[in-house]
């Protein structure tokens, strides 16, 4: 993951001060996870969000970039050219995320100890906001629009500290 330095990012500011009031709340994991997908609803920052050269991502895989951590919360940038994708993992945190654009087709997964099993899929498209809270989400996304996907996440963890929001990468069969 790369750490971006604190350039004046449009539309990150705006995002951190309102983040902060709802964390300052002490809600529970999904009231916070939803309250945070209220404000990136209003507030999801455009494209310029992130240089015309960290949006165009790389050939090698999706790219995850911190843009803003503290204590409390981190928010996360993501760029995927079109095909790419994630492992099959879960989050230390809850986490809410926006689409900018592309689709992040997300498939979920069931932890049935010695394998997987599917337990849905959902396609978020640009505009989408959606907000989730552990146990129970583990997933794989994939970028399957024709153009590069960008969207922003928001993790209830300093994931510049930790050096990852994923709590677990599950390399069991799906059956
Ligand atoms: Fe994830």
């Amino acid at each position: 993951m790369n750490m971006v330095s604190t350039t004046a990012r449009p539309g990150l500011d705006v995002l951190v001060s309102g983040i902060s009031g709802i964390v300052a709340q002490r809600l529970g994991l999904r009231e916070t996870a939803y309250a945070v997908a209220d404000l990136l609803r209003d507030r999801l920052p455009g494209p310029g969000i992130l240089t015309p050269r960290e949006r165009e991502g790389s050939p090698d895989g999706y790219v995850s970039s911190v843009l803003y951590a503290q204590r409390d919360f981190s928010i996360v940038s993501v760029v995927w050219r079109p095909g790419q994708y994630t492992a099959i993992h879960d989050h230390v945190s809850w986490c809410t995320f926006g689409i900018i654009s592309g689709i992040e087709h997300e498939t979920l997964y069931r932890d049935m100890g010695d394998h997987l099993v599917e337990i849905g899929r959902t396609d978020n498209r640009p505009g989408e906001v959606s907000g989730f809270a552990p146990p129970g989400d583990i997933h794989m996304v994939r970028n399957t629009s024709a153009e590069i996907g960008v969207s922003v996440h928001v993790y209830g963890a300093d994931v510049a500290k930790l050096g990852s929001s994923v709590r677990r990468v599950y390399d069991l069969p799906v059956r």
